[in-house]
This record gives C-alpha cells, structure tokens and sequence, in this order.
C-alpha cells in the first residue's frame, strides 16, 4: 500500500502537467432587474435566466466530473454544503440571483442520485427530479447586526460615516459642477422620455443613474410603442446616458485621494483574503466562497486594485451577472497526504462582464503589475494595504462611535462613548464649508423629517415616496454607497 502510493506519487508530477485550482472566492452581480424607480425592485425572468448560466459555466469550469479547471476535492453531483460558503445580503434581487446561481452550478441530479433509502427499506425521491438545496447565508445590515463584522462590506458600506461624506463630497467638486453644466442641454432633450418618472429638476447629471438604470430597464423590458417619444433614445443617447451614469457612480465609488470612498472595495478586499486563507489553512474543505452583491463593491475594488490602469473600462458599470473570480492555483502535487505549501500557491484573477456564459473570463494584472498570476504571499500583502477587515477598524476608518461601533469604541478607548451631537465624527479632509452645507442638510432633514434626510444627506437622488416607505436598504437603496 505505502509503496502504491510513494509509487503514484513520484509520476504525478508527470502526469499533472495542469495546474490545480485549490479554492475560489467569486463576487457576482445579480441579474436583470427592474427598474430601481419603483419599488420593490424584483429579478426577472431574464435575470434569473443569465445567473443560472453563469452557474452552469462556473459548473462546467470548476465543478463537474470533466470540468475544464476541477477544483481538487469538490464534489462533483451531489452538493456537499459544507464546500461552500454562499453570502448575499437580505435582499430579494441579490438573495435570489445567488439561489438562481446555485441552480446552474449543482444542478438537480435526477431520480437515481436524488434518493434516499430509509430503515425501514421503503425510498424517498426528493422533490423537483433531484433539485438540491443549498443555503444562502445572509449579511445582516451593520446597522441592524450587533456581529457585523463580515457584513460591513456592502450594508455597512452605506452605514460609514466618513465614506457618506465622501462621496457626497463629489456633489462639491469641480468636475461633477462642470459635468452637470456641460449635460444639461443633454438631459433637457430626453426629458419627454421620462418626464412621468422625473422633472426637469431631478433629470440631471445628479442623477445620472437613476435616470440611465429608468430607460436602460424600459429599453429592455417596454416596448418601443409604449415608451413617450422613444424616437429620441438612439444608440447615441443610450450611449450617452450609460457612460455619464459610469462617471457619475465610479466617482462616488472611488478617488485616489480618499480612499475611505472605496470601504465597499476595502470590506470586500477583507473578505476575499479571509475566505481564501481559510481554504487554504483548511487544506481545501471549504474550497468554494461565493457571494453576491453590488455594482458600487466592484467599482470601488477596481480602483483599489488599480485595474483602471489595465483598461479604462473598469471605470464603467459592471453589466448584470457579471462576476470576478480569485483562483487560488498551484503546481504542485495535490493529494490527500499532500498540500502544497503557501510558497507554492498562487491567486489568478479573472473579471466576466455580464454572465460568465456570454462574455468570456478573462485574468487581468491586479495592483498594477505584469503578472495576472501573483504569488499568495505578493496577493495578501497588496490586498492587505486597503483591506479592512475587523469591525474596530472600520469604525475608526469611518469615524463612527454609535450603534455597532459603541462597543467597538468603548473597548478601543475604555469609555463609553455619548450619542449626543457634539461626539459625532470629525472626518479628515473634509472642507469646512462641505461640512457646513451637510450641516445644514442636517438641519434641513430634521425639519423636513426622513425622506429629506436620506434625499440630501445620503443620495442627493431622486428618491419616490413609495421606495422611502418600502424601507429597503440594499437593492432599492437611495445611499450612492449601496446601489446594486
Ligand atoms: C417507512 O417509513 C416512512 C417514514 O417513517 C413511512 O412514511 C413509510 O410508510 C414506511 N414504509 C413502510 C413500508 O412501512
Ligand atoms: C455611522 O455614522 C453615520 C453618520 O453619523 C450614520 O449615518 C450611520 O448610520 C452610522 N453607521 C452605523 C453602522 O452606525
Ligand atoms: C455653465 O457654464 C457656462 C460657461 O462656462 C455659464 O455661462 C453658464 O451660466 C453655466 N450654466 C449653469 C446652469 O451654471
Ligand atoms: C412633462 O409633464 C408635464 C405635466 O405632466 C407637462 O406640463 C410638461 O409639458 C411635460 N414636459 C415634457 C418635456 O414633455
Ligand atoms: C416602461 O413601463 C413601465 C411600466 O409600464 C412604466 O412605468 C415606465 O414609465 C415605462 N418607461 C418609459 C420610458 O416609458
Ligand atoms: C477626488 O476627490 C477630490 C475631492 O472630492 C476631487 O477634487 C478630485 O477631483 C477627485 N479626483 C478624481 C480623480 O476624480
Ligand atoms: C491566515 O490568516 C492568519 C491570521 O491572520 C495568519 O496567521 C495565517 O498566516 C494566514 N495563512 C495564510 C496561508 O496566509
Ligand atoms: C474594453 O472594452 C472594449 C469594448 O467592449 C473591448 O473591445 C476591449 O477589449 C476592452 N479592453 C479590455 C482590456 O478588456
Ligand atoms: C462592462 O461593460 C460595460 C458596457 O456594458 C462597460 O461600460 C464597462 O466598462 C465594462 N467593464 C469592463 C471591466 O469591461
Ligand atoms: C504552472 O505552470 C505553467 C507552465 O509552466 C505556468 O504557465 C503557470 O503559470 C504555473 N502556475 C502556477 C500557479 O505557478
Ligand atoms: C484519499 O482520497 C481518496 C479519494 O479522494 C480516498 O479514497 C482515500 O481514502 C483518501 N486517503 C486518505 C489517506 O485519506
């Protein structure tokens, strides 16, 4: 027996001439949706269409008996759920975008696998030809979560004091000001499109992507005869109304200068190297991390990863069911005595834009080196520089001391800590005269209650009534750090 194995030993080096995938971490985006005008905001059927392919894809390069890049130890037909760890936020578009992913990549296995035999003798057939079930976990809200330590990355990311401020510190600069001037021309001439969704005041640059996500969403799902005025949407203008929403929201996700901007792209940053260390450490039990989340995650990752110097076209909203994909790769042998050591394992990136069945993955050069293949010890180090993963440091990074950072707080500085005005956070950077008209927005919003608060503070967006009442966080959100 042992000389069996010393003997398959020293010719698998031989024989495995391909390299091994150990583990992957994929962020994914949900599918088509509605439209975030009206709430609620569902998956449609196109949606849930275009993530079970890009399960089936992801089934077929990693998962199946002769996928293309079998991930070592995974089961091939009958899921085993403790190889997976699947995140989406309490979120109906996002929750079942994962559930419609995981429907592609373990598919239901037919009668014969799909049975149970009892004590008794007798058979079960589960229901649905063999339709497995497989958990999606949720990520609480940070502010709703007492435990939102890895939750903070896509929730908490519209909860960071320091991030609201910063982004909405780009409704103060110079180039959205001359944006909003050199578009308004631009907007005026489309206003018979949506004029029943917005006024002349809210169809704007302000609102870049509300109004390209009303008419993307209408493109696709009305017909032409029912749009007003629908003459006026040329591929020119959709083109138009897509790349200005791009500027518009990589510029709330991201800015060189101020990195607390990109706490979704930090959170997530956390995430990826956490996941992939405990499938390593574990030697590949939970080899699969998969979660689901918003476009703002991915732009505010690409610029943190700096992949807009690979292509400007990471500066542009990721389409829906896109998904990028942290292969943790070796060369070494892998066997059930063997696993290979940290030296010897590499991270691969790859990014697909839209479903992963269309449109091809593809690695690219992460931290702007040459290589898309990048040793684990080069990958942890340049993630670990904007990465923030415990919930003592996102609430310093953010500057907040209530709700979930209290505790947090008291037990950094060992004093418990006030809700009173005076203590809130004195943000870094911020311009005393930025701070004084959110200051007045504050004002505003007590005297005007909720809706303005969240209108003026938080997005500066068009916000409808129903979408206030229907109080969604993520999907729905009006916050520029939240949108999915
Ligand atoms: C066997 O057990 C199951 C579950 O308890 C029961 O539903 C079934 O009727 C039993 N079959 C026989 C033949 O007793
Ligand atoms: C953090 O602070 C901001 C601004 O004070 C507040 O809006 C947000 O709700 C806080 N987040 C949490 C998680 O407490
Ligand atoms: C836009 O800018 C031009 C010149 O740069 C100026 O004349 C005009 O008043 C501005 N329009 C608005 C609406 O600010
Ligand atoms: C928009 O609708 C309002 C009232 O519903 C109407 O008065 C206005 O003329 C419309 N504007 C355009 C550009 O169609
Ligand atoms: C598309 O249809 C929806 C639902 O009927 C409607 O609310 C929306 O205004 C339409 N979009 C346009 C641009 O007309
Ligand atoms: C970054 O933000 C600052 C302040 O909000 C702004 O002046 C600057 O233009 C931004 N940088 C880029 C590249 O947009
Ligand atoms: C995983 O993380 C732990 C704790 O941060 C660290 O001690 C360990 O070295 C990491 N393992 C790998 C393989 O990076
Ligand atoms: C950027 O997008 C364009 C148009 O979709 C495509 O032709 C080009 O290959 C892309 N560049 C990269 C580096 O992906
Ligand atoms: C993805 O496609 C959209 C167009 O649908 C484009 O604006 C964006 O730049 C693309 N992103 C990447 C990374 O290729
Ligand atoms: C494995 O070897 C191949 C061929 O030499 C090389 O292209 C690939 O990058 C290597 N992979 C790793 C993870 O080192
Ligand atoms: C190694 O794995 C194979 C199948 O994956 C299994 O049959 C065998 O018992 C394992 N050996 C040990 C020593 O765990």
């Amino acid at each position: 027996m042992l000389t069996t194995n010393l003997l398959l030993a020293s010719l698998l080096p031989l024989i495995q001439a391909e390299e091994t995938v150990l583990g992957v971490f994929i962020f994914h985006r949900h599918g088509d949706r509605t439209t975030k005008s009206y709430a609620p905001t569902t998956l449609t059927d196109l949606g849930y269409v275009q993530v079970h392919e890009s399960g089936s894809f992801y089934r077929d390069r990693y998962v199946s008996s002769d996928a293309s890049s079998k991930i070592y130890g995974l089961s091939t037909d009958v899921v085993k759920t403790s190889q997976l760890n699947v995140e989406a936020p309490v979120d109906t578009v996002l929750q079942n975008s994962a559930s419609g992913f995981l429907q592609g990549l373990y598919p239901p296995v037919g009668a014969t696998l799909g049975t149970q035999k009892l004590g008794n003798g007798s058979e079960v057939e589960t229901p649905l030809g063999g339709y497995q079930l497989i958990p999606v976990n949720s990520l609480a809200s940070a502010s709703s979560s007492a435990n939102s330590e890895n939750t903070a990355w896509l929730q908490g990311s519209s909860g960071c004091g320091n991030a609201i401020v910063s982004s909405n510190n780009y409704f103060f600069s110079e180039p959205y000001l001359a944006k909003l001037n050199s578009t308004a021309d631009f907007y005026r001439s489309i206003q018979p499109v949506v004029n029943g969704t917005f006024t002349s005041a809210t169809n704007t640059f302000k609102n870049a992507y509300s109004v390209y996500d009303f008419v993307h969403v209408s493109v696709i799902h009305n017909q032409s005869s029912s749009i007003p005025s629908d003459d006026l949407l040329t591929q020119e203008t959709l083109f138009q109304l897509q790349t200005l929403a791009d500027v518009h929201e990589f510029n709330l996700a991201y800015n060189e200068s101020d990195s607390i901007r990109a706490i979704a792209g930090s959170t997530l940053a956390a995430q990826i190297v956490e996941n992939l260390n405990a499938t390593i450490t574990g030697n590949s039990k939970v080899p699969v991390a998969i979660q689901f989340g918003a476009y703002a995650s991915f732009l505010s990752f690409f610029g943190l990863a700096q992949l807009p110097k690979v292509s400007e076209n990471f500066t542009g909203v990721v389409d829906y069911a896109s998904s990028m994909t942290f292969e943790l790769v070796t060369n070494a042998t892998v066997s059930n005595t063997s696993y290979p050591s940290v030296d010897d394992i590499s991270v691969r990136f790859l990014f697909s834009n839209g479903s992963a069945s269309e449109n091809q993955l593809t690695a690219y050069p992460l931290f702007g080196q040459s290589e898309a293949v990048l040793p684990w010890k080069t990958f942890t180090e340049q993630m670990d520089k904007f990465a923030i993963g415990s919930q003592v440091t996102w609430c310093s990074k953010c500057g907040n001391s209530t709700g979930v950072c209290a505790s947090a707080d008291a037990t950094t500085s060992g004093s418990p800590t006030s809700a009173s005005p005076t203590s809130s956070p004195s943000g870094g950077g911020i311009s005393k005269a930025v701070a004084g008209v959110i200051g007045a927005f504050v004002t505003l919003a007590v005297i005007f209650g909720l809706e303005a608060l969240i209108m003026l503070v938080a997005g500066l967006r068009l916000v409808s009534k129903k979408r206030l009442s229907a109080g969604q966080v993520a999907e729905g959100a009006s916050s520029p750090m939240a949108k999915a």
